[in-house]
């Protein structure tokens, strides 16, 4: 789905004067500014309320326009954005002098992206790369998959939300950091690890001496509801005690209801993993406003295509009942 004629170049204009633009990518509509300008990231913080610590991914249309973001670019690297770019992929790499201290959030490293999507991509050609972007949330909520849910969290602060249709992938991207010779996971998404591994061989999981990505924590991801993981085999015995209790529940699972009361709001997502991650962040905006005591969510399966799904729910959950969603990265 593209914009209506003129709308990319009155959104090149306004991030040349510095505004904030929201466009989509394939994974989630993003909060753009001119990677450029101190002024305009400024701006990108103070809307979202995220701590200054934070970097940004800076949004480029190839590789070749990476160059003028990173210090350089090693094998893998090359390797990686040949195989994945345009794309659901963040290469985490050594930042080149120039680039904003605000971007990097004072770090040595920056993380760049080249989407697929056909307005970003129309974006990024237009304005000429290095558009700084995460997701279009407040800071610590769900990042929205729909230009509606960017008016819900950032209306009032943004220029102009260019709308894109829903974001087919739904869920951020994969951010792998390419450092000292070593290929490191630090967000699972719709790029898996196995995909990575067939590129470069052996992927290391995050650890302590890893770069720090914040923006990690439980707390994000969040809808406002508690938000219970369940077993499947334990959901529907969770479901009729809860509702004894009187509760009124919000429940996501992969199959239909097997019970039915007017206290209880279904959201079936199927059990395909793109399917279910397409959809997951859109239910969870419609499941928060309910007036549901609580979210239940059925645990998803322990393998790789649900590793992504299986993080977000982690960091959304308040409770995990049974080790429901464990790391399937
Ligand atoms: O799919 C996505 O990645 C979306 C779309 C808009 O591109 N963007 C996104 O941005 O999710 P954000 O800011 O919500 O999440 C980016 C994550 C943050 O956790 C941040 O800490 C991490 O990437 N990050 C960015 N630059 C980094 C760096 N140089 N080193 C380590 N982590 C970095
Ligand atoms: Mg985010």
């Amino acid at each position: 789905m593209l914009p209506e004629p003129g709308k990319i170049e009155q959104a090149v204009a306004l991030l040349h004067a510095g505004e904030l633009v929201a466009f989509p990518t394939e994974t989630v509509y993003g909060l753009g500014a001119d990677a450029r300008n101190p002024a305009a990231i400024a701006k990108i913080f103070a809307a979202k309320g995220r701590p200054v610590s934070h970097p940004l991914i800076v949004h480029v249309s190839s590789l070749a326009a990476a160059g003028e973001w990173i210090a350089d670019l090693s094998d893998t690297a090359r390797r990686l954005a040949d195989a994945f770019w345009p794309g659901p992929l963040t290469l985490v790499l050594p930042k080149a002098a120039n680039v904003l201290p605000a971007v990097t959030g004072g770090q040595p490293t920056v993380g760049l992206r080249a989407p697929a999507h056909p307005v970003a991509r129309a974006l990024l050609a237009a304005f000429g790369d290095g558009i700084a972007a995460p997701s279009a949330n407040r800071y610590g909520r769900i990042s929205p998959t729909r230009a509606a849910d960017v008016y819900e969290e950032l209306g009032d602060r943004v220029a102009l939300v260019l709308d894109g249709g829903d974001c087919e992938v739904g869920l951020e991207s994969t951010i792998v950091a390419c450092l000292g010779g070593r290929v490191t996971l630090l967000r699972p998404g719709a790029i898996s690890r196995s995909q990575l591994r067939d590129i470069v061989g052996e992927v290391f999981d995050a650890d302590a001496t890893s770069p720090r990505a914040p923006g990690r924590n439980r707390s994000h991801y969040a809808p406002r509801t508690a938000l219970v993981i369940v077993e499947a085999a334990k959901l529907r015995a969770e479901i009729e005690r809860a509702l004894a209790a009187g509760e009124r529940l919000a429940v996501i699972a992969r199959s239909d209801a097997p019970v039915a009361s007017d206290r209880l709001v279904w959201r079936q997502l199927g059990k395909r993993p793109a399917e279910y991650g397409r959809a997951l962040y859109a239910a969870l905006r419609e499941l928060d406003r309910v007036g549901a005591t609580k979210i239940i969510v059925e645990g998803v399966p322990y393998d790789e295509p649900w590793a992504a799904i299986a993080d977000r729910l982690r960091r959304a959950a308040t409770q995990v009942v049974d080790g429901a969603v464990t790391d399937a990265t």
